[in-house]
């Protein structure tokens, strides 16, 4: 038969643990697998804002016909003001432009498409360790990848390693870039060191695409915006992934944008008109439900505030859950081995726990995280720290 020699790949590393976590009958299992934000209830709230918008448009919504091979105009304009700050140059200049996409992955994936037609052999390097679908994504485009060191083996952030082979990376190649709360580590580059990546990138005519996915969760709004402004001022061409799931909780809805830097208004038409080609051959048109509830609130000021306030909560609480983790340690003489955990930005950390040691929490604790030892800590119900880190502490001293 036509199907006799298809074989079966291994279920995704992440959201496979969505599946195993739903079948564990066990009523104390922590769910640190997939990024998802999650209250001490266990679920992922949608925003008050979010509510809001989606009323309004329910009532003011006219049509639903198609919206064009880059979305969501009204959308594209504010989520470029968002992520490159309202007054900047580039977009009054019109050398920005958002193309909206199915998530922060489809994004990804316009952009795989438009390096592998547009921009014929160069290559993209990621940091090691990096999101896996990363890696998949821009192999499945056809693209050579390569890597540069993020994350020695004593799981500490090795700044001069990563300097040292961006330095040897080809000239027109590809870096991506993580613009903050790396995933899956959660350790950030400071300001000194992106501006040493900025002059390396510089010096050796790279093309930057800066993975944009959690804006708001690391230190705020504007402050996670820092890296990726000082590209797209400094460097005359950037490629920008920006995502809605996570500070907009609009996860199933998939919203996000592919944000291009180009040298000139003409030039960015040129580049754009590849990116409507593409997509319209990957999905056509991006669906509008999440782009028009983005664009409702951001183009609203009392909305606005009101959304800035509950990103501004998510963040503060996934601060105090990594710093009440490291507390719940201490009885077991681990907040040394585990401080790491505070210092790090986002939803992510990576533990330092091994592979054996995940299975071993996940097997005798049901506590469910990615093999890596990356634990979503913005699933942490904090009502019950202490039995996750009775946990952590058994797998730790065996
Ligand atoms: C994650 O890394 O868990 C998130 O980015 C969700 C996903 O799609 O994998």
């Amino acid at each position: 038969m036509h199907f006799d020699a298809i074989g079966r790949v291994p279920g995704d590393p992440i959201l496979g643990l969505m599946e195993l976590y739903a079948q564990d009958p066990n009523p104390n299992k922590f769910d640190l697998g997939v990024g998802v934000y999650k209250d001490d209830q266990g679920l992922t709230p949608i925003p008050h804002s979010v509510k809001l918008a989606e009323q309004r448009l329910v009532e003011q919504q006219t049509t639903k016909t198609y919206i064009g091979g880059h979305g969501n105009a009204a959308f594209g304009t504010l989520i470029s003001e968002l992520v490159l700050g309202a007054g900047s140059p580039l977009l009054s200049e019109r050398r920005a432009g958002a193309t909206q996409t199915p998530g922060g992955t489809g994004a990804l994936r316009l952009s795989a498409d438009f390096i592998a037609h547009s921009l014929p052999g160069r290559g993209v390097w990621l940091s090691n360790p990096t999101w896996p679908i990363h890696e998949t994504i821009f192999a499945k485009a056809g693209l050579k990848v390569s890597h540069y060191p993020y994350v020695g083996s004593d799981n500490r952030l090795d700044v001069a390693a990563m300097l040292a082979t961006l330095s040897t990376v080809p000239t027109g190649d590809v870096v991506l870039l993580h613009a903050c709360c790396h995933n899956p580590t959660g350790f950030d580059l400071s300001q000194d060191d992106w501006r040493q990546v900025l002059k390396i990138v510089r010096e050796r005519e790279l093309l930057p695409l800066i993975d944009f996915a959690y804006q708001g969760f690391g230190d705020g709004l504007e402050q996670d915006a820092w890296a990726v402004r000082l590209f797209a001022t400094e460097l005359p061409e950037v490629l920008i992934t920006s995502s809605c799931s996570k500070n907009f909780g609009l996860y199933s809805d998939r919203v996000g944008a592919l944000i291009v830097c180009a040298t000139n208004a003409e030039k960015l038409t040129d580049v754009r008109s590849q990116l409507a080609f593409t997509a319209r051959n990957l999905w056509s048109t991006p669906p509008d439900h999440g782009a028009a509830v983005v664009a409702t609130i951001l183009g609203d000021a009392g909305l606005k505030k009101q959304w800035a306030e509950e990103v501004e909560a998510m963040r503060a609480r996934i601060a105090q859950l990594r710093s009440g983790l490291v507390e719940a340690l201490a009885p077991h003489g681990l907040s040394e081995q585990f401080a790491h955990i505070a210092a790090q930005r986002g939803m992510f950390s990576y533990t330092g726990l091994s592979a054996s040691q995940v299975q071993r929490l996940r097997e005798k604790h049901s506590v469910y995280m990615v093999n890596s030892g990356r634990a979503n800590v913005a699933g942490i119900d904090a009502t019950r720290l202490t039995l996750l880190a009775q946990a952590i502490a058994d797998v730790s001293n065996t």
